[in-house]
């Protein structure tokens, strides 16, 4: 269904007319060592490979979206420090657009990932105490028009709420047959302070993380109590998101306006290297199948899975169609 682009092959024409996909968010360095296992006190564990890479949840979102051929931007802090350099040259490199990004002079963040091949699994330590992220003032500034998608990492929820707020405001000027920008919320932190966000956007993509904290333990379990918090809003006009449940490497979850519930599994394909960003993979493709190419959710989460899933037969991300 996603087969060649075009018969040309050529990726962008899908996204002709389509406005540049914005993802807000956090770019870091990952510091990636690949042992055969995870390291134990006291005992010597040697890698076998390790490299940098940009990292950051809507950091990898772009370097996805940018792949498959989207006009995609960037918009975070960035660092003014020589070592994040190589984050800019990267995304520099690869034509993501970063020029609105507001600068620090705070040192970079860099998480430190351990990839451990014999139980095909992976850690992150994430060092990012302190960086600043994007503030309401820093998001003002940008000119909405250019925009048809937008998409939130939040990982300060009170300085995202006010942006959505003014994505929404934004969108209610429109004229009728003009498209809005479609929001999308990357959830994953703390559901007290995420659950707000929630009222202003059109899809939102729950991590596993989330079920575990909350002790849910099958998709369906997690889709009728988030259905049943979304039922339990109260005030006026407020949206009602599509609910993605990303469920690791089984699969995602949906939950439809309706609550209409279904589950997509995933494709376990033998070759499993490196999982390190497959959820943000999954996310990219999401946006890529309902904006770019304006298929139903079901396909669209379809697609994400068999990227997810191709994403862990190799390292990084530029294997991916
Ligand atoms: C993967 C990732 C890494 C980064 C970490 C931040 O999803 O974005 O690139 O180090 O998560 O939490």
């Amino acid at each position: 269904d996603f087969g060649p682009m075009t018969e040309t092959g050529n990726k962008q024409s899908w996204a002709v007319g389509k406005k540049t996909v914005l993802c807000v968010g956090n770019t870091v360095i990952d510091y990636i060592s690949v042992c055969k296992k995870f390291p134990r006190e006291n005992e010597p564990n040697k890698c076998y490979a390790s490299y940098w890479q940009r990292g950051g949840n809507a950091s990898n979102n772009c370097t996805v979206l940018r792949l498959l051929g989207v006009k995609v931007e960037f918009f975070g802090k960035l660092s003014t420090s020589p070592l994040f350099g190589m984050l800019v040259e990267d995304m520099r490199k690869r034509g993501i657009i970063f020029d609105h990004c507001p600068r620090t002079e705070v040192d970079p963040p860099f998480s430190t990932v351990i990839l451990a091949s014999s139980i095909k699994s992976r850690n992150i330590i994430n060092c990012n105490k302190d960086y600043p992220y994007v503030t309401y003032d820093d998001f003002k500034k940008l000119d909405l028009n250019e925009y048809g998608w937008i998409h939130f990492q939040a990982r300060h929820p009170t300085e995202t709420i006010r942006m959505m707020q003014r994505v929404t405001s934004f969108n209610k000027k429109k004229a009728k047959d003009d498209p809005k920008i479609v929001i999308s919320l990357d959830f994953d932190k703390s559901p007290t302070e995420m659950w707000p966000l929630v009222n202003y956007c059109d899809y939102v993509v729950i991590s596993r993380q989330i079920a575990t904290l909350k002790k849910w333990e099958t998709p369906l379990e997690a889709c009728t109590s988030v259905g049943e918090w979304l039922r339990m809003r109260w005030g006026v006009n407020l949206k009602r998101p599509y609910v993605i449940f990303l469920w690791g490497s089984e699969g995602a979850a949906i939950l439809d306006k309706q609550e209409n519930y279904s589950f997509a599994p995933s494709y376990k394909l033998k070759k499993v290297v490196d999982s390190l960003g497959a959820g943000d993979v999954f996310m990219a493709s999401l946006i890529y199948a309902l904006y770019i190419r304006e298929r139903p959710l079901s396909v669209a989460v379809d697609f994400g899975n068999r990227m997810g899933s191709y994403k862990v037969t190799n390292f990084g991300y530029d294997h991916l169609p």
